[in-house]
């Protein structure tokens, strides 16, 4: 008899990956969740693919379903449990609250993604996504990056603060004395495992000494 997918992985977690600066901190974290054995619903914004294109080495092929072959080999990841989801594929699990996964992280997620989710747009399926997430209440965590912020920007996090919505910032902390921009990727997503409750080796909690 077939397992199913609850047998399979730990854990379901949607990751979108918008065009905020930043994607290294998105990448970092799906190959984490496919290391933590959970399968990931992935999501990647038109502008997120020239983002990547403009801070990585790395080429993403556009269509989903070669960027699900891509993410599958990059990440060593077993067939099956990396599945990538195109702008406008509404049949996707990610789209209704009866097949969601019960957390999602949008990282990084740009302002004009965090604007669309503040006032439920829906345009496309990352949107619908997130608009599912906090109709069902649901577990939502953004990842936003800009410098400064605006008032726009400011008042649509807290909006979505105040619905239960998690928003950690991507500035790293330095009193852990990072040595290479990898520390300083693994400072944010470390943060983004904990509060997913995904068990994470990359930096130890606050006040234990090392990771054992
Ligand atoms: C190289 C590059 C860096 C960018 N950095 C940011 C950023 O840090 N924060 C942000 O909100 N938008 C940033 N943008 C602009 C967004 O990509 C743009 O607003 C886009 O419409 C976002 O679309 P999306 O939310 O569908 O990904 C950047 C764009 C590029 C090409």
């Amino acid at each position: 008899m077939e397992s199913t997918v609850a047998e399979t992985y730990k854990d379901r977690v949607t990751l979108a990956i918008t065009g905020a600066s930043g994607a290294q901190y998105g990448l970092r974290l799906l190959e984490c969740l496919v290391a933590a054995n959970c399968q990931v619903l992935v999501m990647i914004s038109r502008a997120a693919q020239v983002v990547i294109a403009t801070e990585t080495d790395e080429t993403l092929p556009g269509a989903a379903k070669e960027q699900e072959v891509w993410l599958t080999a990059r990440f060593s990841a077993a067939a099956g449990q990396v599945r990538v989801f195109g702008r406008e594929q509404w049949m996707a699990p990610v789209a209704s609250g009866s097949g969601a996964p019960s957390k999602m992280v949008v990282c990084p997620c740009s302002t004009s993604t965090l604007s669309s989710i503040a006032n439920g747009a829906s345009n496309n399926l990352i949107e619908r996504a997130a608009d599912v997430a906090l109709k069902e209440r649901r577990q939502l965590i953004l990842v936003p990056r800009e410098a400064p912020y605006s008032e726009i920007h400011l008042e649509h996090m807290l909006k979505l603060t105040r619905m239960g919505t998690v928003v950690i910032p991507a500035s790293p902390g330095f009193y852990n004395r990072p040595e290479s921009v990898e520390d300083m990727i693994d400072f944010v997503v470390a943060r983004i495992l904990n509060q997913l409750q995904i068990e994470q080796n990359l930096m130890p909690r606050w006040g234990e000494d090392s990771l054992s």
